[in-house]
């Protein structure tokens, strides 16, 4: 009896001493995340107004974050002040000093690398729903280009050729897609393999969401693993630094707890929140005009100033530091100029590549009126599965809400107000909604003192 009492004991004991047995059970899983996220509390920045000496763009897949890096981020800093390019965790190469830029797909977790105290973070957010639709056709739309080739070993030869280019980063060396591309393509050529087998007559609906005979459904892809494991929760995961790319050991685990315990997620969620509210700015994807206004206003004059202070023009009228320093001359307003030029022309651009490559899954086609025939079904089912990214999209609509206050504040105080009202990037509804507010606000407090005044008279 004394015996079996101590095995039993001594068992208790060692299952707590190796919980691997089933690492994920739910008490296991608790312990983990709730450490994981108390020692990721701690916080980073004191003013998170002020900008600091590193730049880094947290760029979440789908935002529209390439049009930021390409026409902001790359207009003001030169080549020489970026950081190595860092695409995919294994090309950073932390040792470049003095590097002042640093975009990535990489989560937060590339924070453990960087100087924390003299970075200052930025990101862009989406819609969940958008950026799930987007991740979906974007995938498709990258990897129905390989369709080109007759079969399947072809385009894989030619896509491990494309890895390997030296100089060139290809969408397929960089996280997600690394991952979501060539599942795509595989899954396009069997199909097509399945409709040679068949023949005709070909039967394929008018639904492009739907249209299985030539590409995965939607609503089979946001419910495969994959995507389970890479899209859904993005936002929430890049931003807390749980991605399936993250740097640190431990996110793996805390990653999978989440997922397989949903409760566990609020946890989560606060650790990304937290982070949000320490950013430098955060722009949102629907709101792009605001946007990129407050980007100019509240990031690109502060890098203007930086480098012009960090960068002084010799007397013999040349630059020290760069050779060719992007931000000689820029002002906020040249600035936002050249966003707008250069976002049309991106978008201009990136709309034919996409038409071209979707003629190749025809009569698939990924339209804004297709869209509006995806049941309601499917995207109460995408929002359920982004539960997390609802949350902070609706905490960073506030922030973003604060943060414009604080820069049309800085607009009034500073000593060129007519940069304002002269640009028309800059929608007014915002300043006209607050006005109506101001004055509806002051009518209904006239309404209310009346009616006391008359109530108390009656009393009387
Ligand atoms: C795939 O296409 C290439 C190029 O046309 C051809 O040489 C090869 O035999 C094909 N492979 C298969 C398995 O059909
Ligand atoms: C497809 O056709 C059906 C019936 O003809 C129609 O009700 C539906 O709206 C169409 N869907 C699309 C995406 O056009
Ligand atoms: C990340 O996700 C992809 C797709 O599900 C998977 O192939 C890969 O092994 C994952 N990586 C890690 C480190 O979990
Ligand atoms: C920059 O200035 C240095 C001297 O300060 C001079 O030797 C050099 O030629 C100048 N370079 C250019 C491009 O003007
Ligand atoms: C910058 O402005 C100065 C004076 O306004 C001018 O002489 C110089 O050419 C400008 N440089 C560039 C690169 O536009
Ligand atoms: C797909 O839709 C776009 C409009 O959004 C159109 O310009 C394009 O021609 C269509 N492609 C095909 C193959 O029908």
């Amino acid at each position: 009896m004394d015996n079996a009492l101590r095995l039993v004991m001594l068992l208790v004991l060692l299952a707590k001493v190796y919980p691997s047995s089933n690492a994920h059970d739910f008490e296991h899983c608790a312990t983990t995340v709730k450490q994981w996220a108390s020692s990721s509390l701690h916080s980073d920045s004191k003013d998170g107004h002020i900008l600091k000496d590193l730049l880094f763009f947290l760029h979440v897949p789908r935002t529209g974050g390439r049009t930021y890096f390409y026409c902001f981020l790359k207009k003001l800093y030169s080549s020489s002040l970026e950081c190595p390019r860092s695409y995919d965790k294994l090309h950073f190469d932390p040792r470049k000093r003095n590097c002042r830029l640093l975009a990535t797909h990489d989560d937060y977790s590339i924070m453990s690398k960087l100087p924390r105290e003299k970075t200052s973070v930025v990101t862009l957010l989406r819609s969940p729903i958008e950026r799930v639709f987007s991740a979906y056709e974007f995938s498709l739309e990258v990897a129905a280009r390989f369709l080109v080739h007759p079969n399947m070993t072809s385009a894989a030869k030619t896509s491990a050729r494309l890895r390997l280019k030296k100089g060139v980063i290809s969408t397929l060396e960089i996280w997600p897609w690394k991952y979501l591309v060539p599942w795509m393509m595989e899954d396009l050529f069997s199909r097509r393999d399945a409709r040679k087998i068949k023949g005709p007559p070909y039967t394929y609906g008018n639904d492009s969401y739907n249209m299985k005979e030539i590409v995965m459904p939607l609503h089979e892809f946001i419910n495969h693993p994959v995507a389970l494991d890479i899209i859904h929760n993005g936002a929430t995961f890049q931003v807390a630094g749980l991605t399936n790319n993250s740097n640190k050991w431990d996110a793996h685990d805390v990653r999978h707890c989440v997922m397989t315990h949903q409760t566990l997620g609020k946890y989560v969620l606060e650790v990304a929140k937290k982070r949000l509210d320490d950013m430098l700015y955060i722009g949102l994807t629907e709101e792009h005009k605001e946007s990129a206004a407050m980007f100019a206003n509240l990031v690109g004059s502060q890098v203007i100033s930086q480098l012009s202070a960090s960068n002084p023009v010799t007397e013999a009228g040349n630059n020290t530091l760069t050779a060719e320093a992007q931000s000689e001359n820029m002002t906020v307003e040249k600035l936002m100029e050249t966003y707008g030029t250069c976002v049309s022309k991106l978008r201009s651009s990136q709309s034919k590549r996409r038409i071209n490559s979707f003629k190749r899954i025809s009569p698939a086609n990924f339209t804004k009126e297709a869209r509006l025939h995806v049941s309601e079904a499917i995207l109460k089912k995408i929002t359920s599965l982004n539960a997390l990214d609802v949350e902070l999209y609706k905490h960073a609509q506030k922030i973003f809400a604060r943060q414009y206050q604080v820069m049309e504040l800085k607009l009034l105080d500073s000593d060129r107000p007519g940069r304002w009202q002269s640009k028309s990037y800059i929608s007014f509804t915002w300043e006209i909604l607050y006005l109506i507010l101001f004055i509806s606000l002051l009518f209904f407090i006239y309404l209310y003192v009346n009616a006391k005044r008359r109530m108390s008279k009656l009393k009387i």
